[in-house]
């Protein structure tokens, strides 16, 4: 041990600690300071716990508190409070640079070094100075904007009080801050991992070092002897089912006598410290009998393979889809494209990892067991874990989200952390690694698509085919919905008249597939809208305008065969119009040496509100006329509070602090739906509008217009808003049936450079037109279309989660500062959705779908090469290169 003084946020202290304690370990566990954030497992991948240690910044995970006598270290804490907030953590406030906020306390000591000793840094400045800080939401852009709010702030040429909107302009189209924004910049929200339970053990997991395997044995005993082991647990110390039900029955909270992936779960060990439940995790011993390993569809669909579930065929589920006559329409084209395309299998990459906490409240079977995660269905996944576990008495409560993007729409690390606060009868922390986080989450399934398209002479689509072959892993999650909401959305942004395409979806040994930014969409719009270049230059045709000739007109029927009422496509392919011009010109002068320059598009319908989708608000007028809204509406960054804080503002007219949110609980909340498929906004905001309406009519009733007049008058003070998207199921033979309730669609345009000689690809500019009805917060709208290209150009390029390689940040190839490019989101069209929500509509998820496909066309524009397989690396562009096409 050695002592160490150092001062802290102003403070002197000694510190007694061991040669190898971090920086980051003595302030989260020591100091209760956890502003500072971790998400690389400690290798200063990340920049989370960025700290400022002798006025530098500093990456404290690797910061040995031993080798800091003397040192004068800033955290996120000592910056400023949300009372009294430094310049900088209003500027990330007031630029919209705060989504999940799980970087942001990192991001802001960086940027207070680097303006600390450079007050007007330029671009590469800024970049460079914040180059290990990573971010999965922003796209960076808006960090990058509130780098030089910060500068001018700090200048003296402008105060946050020019920058911050006026309360008085009003509600829709302003972005006032986020309710949560502040608490996030100073440090104060709580995530899952920084929850003190006093007395609480820590756990460990023992997971499958095999795809596919009988467990023959399992030996705890020398685990359970380690110094500081409270015990261990296996499947059958679990009372309840052991089954974690999403769409089917197959997955367990730890495995009895079979794993089929590997990492799947076996045994959790409880101590009093995390490194002594790692250690003695370490020593449990497992004998497995294998069983032959299925990693790719091919094989598990071959003659005679294992079944990978005793009670599912690995072919798990088929849906067909119908509409018209393709195989006629192909016969009768006057141009036609066959291709080949693959998506590979990915991960959500949300930046915090999987932690978990849970305690029972009270003692015996009465108890109630209380599970803090970040669920973004938090009423349906208490509803599995009481099953799973045996335990009614239950409470969910959502913790401030690292990001999720799908993720979260299964149960991650809840299952562990409840089952262990009930067998331990410990409150429990189950804080996993990166890596293990990794291993433990649901991806972006894998899609196979052979693809035809076809056209008349005219140049107008007549047919279109895809047959899909869909990698579910091990385990179901939500795959059926994802095929599903990949035919739904077949067709896209086109009339096509004729169609015939199936998906079939395989279980393998792999990573189980489930719910990732967009959902099947992304990977069955990059065939389609690749297909559609193809065709255009078969015909001749100009891209943009091959689009527009196709566009989808209201009357028309999309790929399910239901008739759309709406349909603003070709008004924002005018948007785009004089974008795509100059960028064509600019790309010509590329002609020589061996960078080439490529413009490519990518378009998409994105449906929202699934048919029998269905949300509920609960409204409370409150005795100061405030109002109270009680909604299990998560928001994992996208500004879902913004959203319903804003539309309530608006139809009341009242300040934004006297309406209050109750989105986190069980107890206080009904259910209302994921936040997922983009649906928030249309139907949860309009759930909320339904509340309001009725509120407003008892009011009006009554001639009254405060809470004692309701009250004097005997009205409700509490009103139910429903809403609700009309329903059916699809003809099991035909795929043909109702489709979402509303659209947004966008066209999007990728510049790039390729460079011939390497295969390296650089995107330098992406632009997007939208419509997504009114806005009502631009700096969110912007914030999730930005978001959405950074990923998309990530999952384009870049990314490929390998199961058991991929590691890290770096094994993953997570976009930073350095891969960051120039964005631009043309003002956008505000066509109003009949019935949304104030017409508004969702966009979380609209560019993720476009952006692949805009930068694959971009590389065929570029250099002649057509890539069908993702990701589109520098190897694949070389060899495809070399083949000449
Ligand atoms: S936790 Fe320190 S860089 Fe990631
Ligand atoms: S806001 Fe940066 S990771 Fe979410």
């Amino acid at each position: 041990m050695k002592k160490v003084t150092l001062k802290i946020n102003g403070q002197t202290r000694q510190y007694v600690v061991s040669p190898d304690r971090v920086l980051l370990d003595l302030l989260r566990e020591d100091l209760n300071l956890t502003g500072a954030k971790q998400s690389c497992d400690r290798k200063g991948q990340c920049g989370a716990c960025t700290v400022i240690v002798n006025g530098k910044a500093a990456r404290s995970c690797l910061s040995k508190v031993a080798d800091l006598e003397g040192a004068e270290v800033l955290t996120v804490e000592g910056l400023g409070t949300p009372d009294n907030p430094h310049l900088i953590q209003e500027a990330f406030v007031l630029s919209g640079a705060i989504q999940c906020g799980y970087c942001t306390p990192g991001m802001i000591m960086a940027t207070k070094a680097l303006l600390d000793r450079n007050p007007d840094p330029d671009m590469e400045e800024i970049k460079k100075a914040l180059a290990h800080n990573l971010c999965r939401c922003t796209g960076y852009s808006k960090i990058i904007d509130a780098v030089k709010l910060s500068s001018r702030f700090l200048r003296g040429e402008i105060s946050p009080d020019q920058v911050r909107p006026d309360p008085a302009v009003g509600m829709m189209h302003v972005s006032h801050p986020r309710p949560s924004a502040m608490i996030k910049a100073c440090g104060l929200a709580e995530f899952s991992a920084d929850i003190k339970l006093q007395g609480a053990a820590e756990v460990a997991v023992v997971r499958s070092t095999e795809h596919h395997a009988k467990i023959k044995s399992i030996d705890t005993s020398v685990a359970e002897r380690m110094p500081g082991v409270i015990g261990a647990m296996t499947a059958k110390d679990i009372k309840g089912t052991n089954r974690l039900k999403f769409m089917v029955n197959d997955q367990p909270v730890l495995c009895e006598d079979r794993v089929r992936c590997l990492g799947d779960p076996i045994v959790i060990v409880a101590a009093e410290t995390q490194a002594q439940a790692r250690a003695a995790a370490e020593a449990v011993k497992i004998e497995y009998d294998p069983l032959p390993v299925m990693m790719t569809p091919a094989e598990a669909l071959a003659e005679g393979a294992v079944r990978i579930h005793d009670e599912f065929p690995n072919l798990c589920y088929q849906l067909p889809q119908i509409k018209g006559n393709a195989k006629k329409a192909f016969a009768e084209s006057a141009a036609m494209v066959e291709a080949e395309f693959s998506t590979q299998l990915n991960h959500q990459a949300p930046l915090e990892p999987e932690a978990c906490v849970a305690y029972l409240e009270g003692e015996g079977g009465d108890a109630r067991l209380v599970i803090i995660g970040r669920s973004i269905m938090i009423h349906s996944h208490m509803a599995t874990l009481q099953g799973a576990l045996g335990w009614e008495n239950m409470r969910y409560e959502e913790a401030y989200s690292g990001g999720q993007f799908g993720i979260k729409i299964s149960i991650t690390s809840e299952g562990i952390a409840g089952a262990a606060a009930l067998h331990f009868k410990r409150p429990i922390r189950y804080i996993p690694s990166l890596h293990e986080s990794m291993l433990l989450t649901s991806k972006r399934h894998p899609f196979t698509m052979k693809i035809k398209l076809g056209a008349d002479k005219d140049g107008k689509l007549t047919a279109y085919s895809n047959d899909f072959i869909v990698e579910n892993g091990a385990y179901m999650h939500c795959g059926i919905i994802v095929i599903t909401r990949a035919l739904g959305m077949l067709s896209s942004a086109y009339n096509i008249p004729n169609i015939g395409a199936q998906a079939r979806l395989v279980y393998t040994n792999n990573a189980a597939g489930g719910a990732a930014r967009g959902a099947g969409p992304p990977q069955a719009n990059l065939a389609l809208e690749s297909a559609i270049d193809m065709l255009a230059d078969k015909l001749g045709i100009d891209p943009l305008e091959f689009r527009l000739k196709n566009s989808l007109m209201p009357g028309q029927t999309v790929s399910t065969g239901a008739v759309v009422e709406q349909w603003p496509f070709p008004e924002i392919c005018e948007l785009i119009r004089p974008h795509y011009e100059r960028a064509k010109k600019e790309a010509a002068a590329f002609k020589d040496g061996p960078i080439k320059r490529g413009v490519g598009l990518g378009a998409h319908s994105f449906g929202i509100a699934s048919p029998g989708d269905a949300a509920t608000v609960s409204l409370d007028i409150d005795p100061d006329d405030g109002i109270t809204i009680f909604a299990a509406a998560a928001d994992p960054g996208e500004g879902n509070d913004s959203m319903l804080t804003q539309i309530a503002a608006h139809l009341l007219e009242l300040p934004m602090e006297k309406v209050r949110l109750v989105t986190r609980n069980t107890d206080q909340t009904t259910q209302t739906g994921p936040a997922s498929g983009s649906r928030i906004t249309y139907m949860v905001g309009g759930a909320l509008v339904n509340a309001i309406e009725q509120m407003k009519e008892n009011m009006k009733e009554a001639g009254v217009t405060s809470y004692k007049g309701l009250k004097d008058a005997g009205k409700p003070i509490r009103y139910i808003g429903k809403k609700s998207a009309a329903g059916g199921p699809l003809d099991p033979q035909t795929g043909q049936g109702p489709t979402f309730e509303s659209q947004v669609h966008n066209i999007q345009m990728a510049e790039v450079e390729v460079n011939t000689e390497t295969g390296d690809v650089r995107v330098i500019k992406m632009t997007t037109a939208v419509d997504p009805g009114p806005v009502i917060h631009p700096q969110n709208l912007e914030g999730q279309l930005e978001g959405g290209m950074d990923q998309g150009v990530g999952y384009a390029l870049r990314e490929e989660y390998i199961h058991g390689k991929t590691k890290d940040w770096v094994t993953f190839k997570f976009p930073t500062m350095k891969t960051a490019f120039d964005m631009e989101v043309i003002t956008p069209r505000e066509t109003p959705r009949t019935k949304g929500a104030l017409g508004s509509t969702g966009i979380g998820e609209m560019t993720m779908v476009s952006t692949a496909p805009a930068v694959i066309n971009a590389i065929k524009d570029a250099c002649g090469i057509r890539i069908f397989d993702l990701p589109a690396t520098p190897e694949k562009i070389k060899a495809a290169l070399a083949k000449g096409k």
